[in-house]
């Protein structure tokens, strides 16, 4: 018997019954599961070669919760973390608040049990467990179970978008945008897309060394065409976990865009992947302004000369009225400490705007060969001094903090707390 004819006789080929659900596909997320049952790991890994799951970077392996708690004690925790659990109630309780404890606080951790037990549901509940499966789990209600947490009625968005603004041309706002994209994806295993909104003058494709589509054009210019099948054909591929929305930058753009052109755009990666940044030009056009008042977190970039320091001052008036219920910015004073050149102190500068501030030395030699040679200050500088600062504010924007290791045994947090502890510098 042919391969087609034994198909076609198989009885659940034309089998009568519910259809299968309708599972949405996952965004750009990262999953890790820890197994105690060969069973499930084949589950998993299934799961892992659906098509819905293609832009899920999924690790499988075996341990359940010990091995997670051992994994994670120093390397930063995925977006959802599965645990499948064997053992008895307080073996678990007791591993997932040792995990807690090291936890990155967007994470999302599902709990795969083998008991229906309503006492060990309430308690995950309370610690910030984000679902309860019943083994046997096979991959399809797997994947129906993960895309809810991102698509069901509860589910939070996925996506931060952190806008990089100057508060003048060329205080180093585009660079720092692309070397924060770098850090996020790189060091802090965040799937992150940078957006290049500099329409002509854009330099994400030289600094990241790219030729690169006329994505952005495209996501911006007729946004009733815009869907996931024609943003995934715009975005050009930088390395593992980083894409780019790159600008045309030419001068012959034949287009006016308005504020509500980019709406769209931000929403559908706000979806679709955990960290969205976007590289404004320095002007004061509507785009721009609407997308400032659209961020989750704005990092404002200046000089510490006197210009900076008046539009910094009279941006962060403009953006507490604005955004009245958010935080404010967060400050970067770049290019200290240029050779011969009269400056603002950065505690004066931070203070008269009314700010924290980050600070990031001028070096010309550093920064000159990053962008001569199109490459991020990571890998001219190692783990120097700038790219270290560039670390500490993805940290800081993240809420991933460096002491992974916990002295308590801290419950999950709850949502709230965690937004909140993300905020914290
Ligand atoms: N800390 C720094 N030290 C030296 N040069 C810098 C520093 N930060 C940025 N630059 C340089 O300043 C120039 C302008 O930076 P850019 O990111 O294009 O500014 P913007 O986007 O604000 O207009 C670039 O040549 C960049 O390499
Ligand atoms: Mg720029």
């Amino acid at each position: 018997m042919s391969e087609l004819s034994r198909v076609q006789r198989s009885p659940q080929a034309h089998a009568a019954g519910p259809p299968p659900p309708h599972i949405m596909p996952l965004p750009r997320i990262s999953l890790q599961a820890f197994c105690e049952t060969p069973e499930f790991l084949s589950s998993v890994q299934a799961a892992a070669a659906d098509r819905r799951m293609s832009k899920v970077h999924v690790k499988a392996q075996m341990g359940g919760a010990p091995a997670a708690v051992e994994a994670y004690a120093e390397a930063s925790t995925p977006n959802v973390i599965v645990i499948e659990s064997l053992g008895g109630r307080e073996a678990l309780l007791d591993n997932l608040d040792r995990l807690a404890g090291v936890c990155d606080p967007d994470t999302k951790v599902v709990v795969v049990g083998h008991v229906n037990d309503v006492l060990l549901y309430r308690e995950l509940t309370r610690r910030g467990v984000s679902e309860y499966l019943i083994a046997p789990v096979e991959h399809l209600p797997f994947i129906q179970s993960i895309s809810e947490l991102y698509h069901g009625e509860k589910a939070e968005p996925l996506g931060r978008v952190v806008a990089v603004y100057g508060a003048k041309g060329g205080c180093g706002a585009s660079t720092l945008a692309h070397n924060l994209g770098w850090t996020l994806s790189r060091h802090l295993e965040l799937a992150t897309v940078i957006v290049d909104l500099d329409l002509h003058y854009g330099t994400a494709g030289l600094n990241f060394d790219h030729d690169p589509l006329q994505g952005v054009v495209d996501a911006v210019a007729a946004p009733e065409r815009l869907d996931a099948t024609l943003m995934e054909r715009i975005m050009s591929t930088l390395a593992d976990n980083l894409s780019l929305l790159a600008a045309p930058a030419m001068l012959d753009i034949p287009i006016e865009l308005e504020s509500a052109n980019f709406d769209h755009l931000i929403d559908m990666l706000r979806s679709s992947v955990p960290y969205v940044i976007l590289d404004l030009p320095h002007n004061w056009s509507a785009p721009v302004r609407r997308c400032l008042t659209a961020a989750d977190e704005i990092l404002l970039v200046a000089e510490p000369d006197l210009a900076n320091l008046r539009n910094a001052k009279s941006l962060y008036e403009w953006l507490k009225t604005a955004r009245p219920n958010d935080a404010p910015p967060r400050l970067v004073i770049n290019k200290t400490g240029l050779p011969k050149r009269p400056e603002i102190a950065p505690t004066d500068f931070a203070a008269k705007v009314g700010a924290e501030a980050t600070v990031i030395p001028f070096d010309a030699q550093l920064f000159g060969s990053a962008a001569n040679n199109g490459r991020m200050i990571s890998e001219i500088q190692g783990s120097g001094k700038h790219a270290e600062i560039c670390l500490a504010l993805a940290r800081a924007l993240t809420g991933r903090t460096e002491l992974r290791k916990s002295k308590f045994n801290l419950p999950f947090q709850l949502p709230f707390l965690r937004r909140a502890a993300s905020r914290k510098m």
